[in-house]
């Protein structure tokens, strides 16, 4: 299949566990091409954001979503990002997140709820979803699990 790995991740943390994930799927043999969000924010309201450029998500039957957990929720870009993008019908969405706290319930849990719905509300099909938890003792061990689950998530 031919995936899109689409993150945003402000101090790398996403972004290096997008980089597995991107050389799991190569792996088994997908064409997995990672692209990082570059928000530019407006000076006066934070929350408002906007990019000079769109990643192109034509031509690609499968996404990965993932940002940072900000405030218990998703990140101001990675919720532009999806409500500006286009139609995901019928396309295979997995949703990933990383966090500082080391337990999902402080925000985790909640954001992947979050993108889910932005990506459901495009058509998408959510087929996997992964938390990491940085500052938990195993993070380590969640980053090996989630890119094997969400690198077996895509069926043909
Ligand atoms: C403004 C802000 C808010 C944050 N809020 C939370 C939070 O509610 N829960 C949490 O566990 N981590 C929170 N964090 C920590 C980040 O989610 C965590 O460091 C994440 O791994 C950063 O990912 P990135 O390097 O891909 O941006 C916050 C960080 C920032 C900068």
């Amino acid at each position: 299949m031919k995936i899109a790995i689409i993150v945003h991740s402000a101090t790398g943390n996403t972004y290096s566990v997008a980089e597995k994930l991107q050389q799991k799927l190569i792996g088994l043999g997908h064409e997995a091409d990672l692209v990082r969000l570059e928000p530019v924010f407006d000076d006066k309201n934070k929350s408002k954001v906007r990019f000079d450029q769109i990643p192109e998500t034509d031509n690609y039957d499968a996404f990965v979503f993932g940002g940072p957990v900000n405030g218990f929720s998703i990140s101001a870009a990675l919720a532009a990002f999806l409500k500006q993008v286009k139609s995901l019908q019928n396309k295979q969405v997995a949703c990933m997140v990383t966090q500082k706290f080391s337990n999902p319930m402080f925000g985790g849990n909640h954001t992947i709820k979050q993108i889910k719905q932005l990506a459901e509300a495009k058509g998408a099909q959510v087929v996997q979803t992964g938390v990491v938890n940085w500052d938990n003792s195993r993070r380590q061990q969640m980053i090996d699990d989630l890119v094997e689950k969400i690198s077996s998530a895509f069926t043909k």
